[in-house]
């Protein structure tokens, strides 16, 4: 049993001071003040007499629920040179991150029962945080993700435009069947870019414009109001997809959003960069290539005046190697898991100007909305019967990204050079501490398959 004292517990409701009870995997007791005699009582009443209560002072520091990361690329199966499943999670773990949801582009892509079968078994083998899986939308695999018996996926990702890997449902009859077939219980999560205005747009050089986003989020919006079913929009990035957002969740349509650190935090034009330290400026232009792409700052304003529209802030962690980045041909995506928190501590403490964000709104987006969004009913909250993931903070302790090592295999960060306040000093997973502030001390393989079904 572990007894954290004193820590400052950040939920969505506010900032409240109190003990916490680990029992197992679970919460026991979260209260004011809890005594080692009310732990006594408790281990007797549970029939855990041979355990030694430990205890851990967290006076000045603050306890979020773990995060949950709903768009992670663990790269696993298929391009293990960039990320696997071991080196992804103990990036999750060392940014507090204690669930990760991930993405069903590997090679081979997790479209069916065997490739999600493989998927897990991977994870199983190697993951130190729980994770759940994406089943991929294929062309033709609508009647599949309809009538296979339930497969434990998280939800079901659809690239309604084309990104890294080969998955892409570009017309509207598999959209259709996909939107009206999938349990209406779950999620569809969509890579919204209109395929048809992507190639339009290369073809004269021009690189994905907020016209491509619009245009499909749009037509993500009006296929699940259609079909009375929930679709989760994937890295909002524009002003005018915020706006349709809003307009159908006030509709009642069953709509979710997330927003990307690199959407809060850069800009197509460099303006943020241009505020930075030197060091960060030599970084290669393809460093900050994504899909979607940077926006203007009009746009990463919109995001940040529109955090009560938007469900989930998700890293979308997708690692490339540097020598890629550097090629003729740069894939697109950016890490985030390592970065994540620290970079929202430091908007909601800034060193100088407002605040962007509370600490409320972080435990909110971070920790409740995902859960929230993806059905996970024991995670996100610091309360008895939920699992035990938490995440402590020293939010003093003051550092510079890219000064200390990564634990993603692609090493690099786009905010390498940021100066950031907020470090993780103990994250846990069902109780069991997985990263120290320094290592990641938990076996691989002790991360735990979570879905909407368990
Ligand atoms: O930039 C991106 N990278 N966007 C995506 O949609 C996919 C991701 C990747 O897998 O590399
Ligand atoms: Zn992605």
């Amino acid at each position: 049993m572990i007894l954290i004292r004193q820590g400052a517990l950040v939920s969505a409701g506010g900032v409240q001071r109190a003990d916490i009870l680990i029992a197992g995997e679970q919460i026991a007791a979260v209260a004011a003040s809890i005594r080692d005699e009310d732990a006594a009582t408790l281990r007797a009443a549970q029939g855990r007499h041979d355990e030694t209560l430990h205890t851990l002072d967290a006076a000045g520091l603050l306890i979020f629920p773990g995060l949950i990361d709903v768009h992670v690329h663990t790269r696993e199966p298929g391009a293990e040179h960039k990320e696997d499943w071991h080196s992804a999670t103990c990036a999750a773990v060392a940014g507090g991150v204690t669930t990760v949801l991930a993405m069903p582009n590997t090679s081979p892509a997790v479209t069916d029962a065997s490739s999600f079968a493989h998927a897990l078994a991977l994870a199983q083998r190697k993951a130190v945080c729980d994770f759940g899986l994406y089943l991929g939308a294929t062309n033709d695999n609508a009647g599949l993700a309809e009538h296979m018996p339930r497969l434990g996926e998280c939800g079901l990702k659809m690239y309604m435009g084309s990104s890294t890997g080969d998955l892409l449902v570009q017309d509207f009859e598999p959209q259709y069947e996909h939107f009206a077939r999938y349990p209406h219980d779950r999620v569809i999560a969509v890579h919204a870019e209109h395929e048809p205005a992507v190639q339009y747009f290369a073809r004269r050089g021009v690189r994905r414009p907020p016209i491509c986003a619009e245009l499909e989020t749009a037509r993500a919006i009006t296929l699940a109001r259609h079909c009375r079913r929930p679709v989760h929009i994937c890295h909002l990035s524009t002003r005018r997809e915020i706006e349709l957002v809003r307009e159908a969740k006030s509709g009642g349509a069953r709509v979710t959003c997330e927003a990307t650190p690199h959407h809060l935090f850069l800009t197509l034009d460099y303006e943020v960069q241009a505020q930075m330290p030197a060091g960060l400026r030599t970084h290669l232009p393809a460093c900050y290539a994504m899909n979607p792409p940077l926006r203007e700052l009009v746009d990463l304003n919109a995001l940040w005046d529109n955090l009560d529209v938007i469900d989930c802030i998700a890293t979308d962690h997708a690692p490339h190697s540097l020598d890629e980045k550097r090629s003729a041909r740069p894939p697109s995506g950016v890490p985030g898991l390592e970065t994540l928190l620290p970079l929202l501590l430091t908007a909601a403490n800034p060193p100088d100007g407002p605040a962007r964000l509370s600490l409320p709104d972080i435990a909110r987006l971070c920790c409740e909305g995902p859960a929230r969004v993806f059905g996970l009913r024991r995670k996100g909250t610091i309360a008895p019967g939920y699992d035990a993931d938490l995440c402590l903070v020293d939010p003093t302790a003051t550092w510079t990204i890219g000064d200390r090592p990564l634990f993603s295999k692609c090493g690099w960060t786009p905010f390498a050079g940021w100066r950031v306040r907020g470090a993780v000093s103990h994250t846990f997973v069902r109780g069991r501490l997985v990263f120290d502030g320094r290592a990641v001390v938990a076996p691989m393989g002790s991360g735990r398959h979570v879905s909407p079904d368990a």
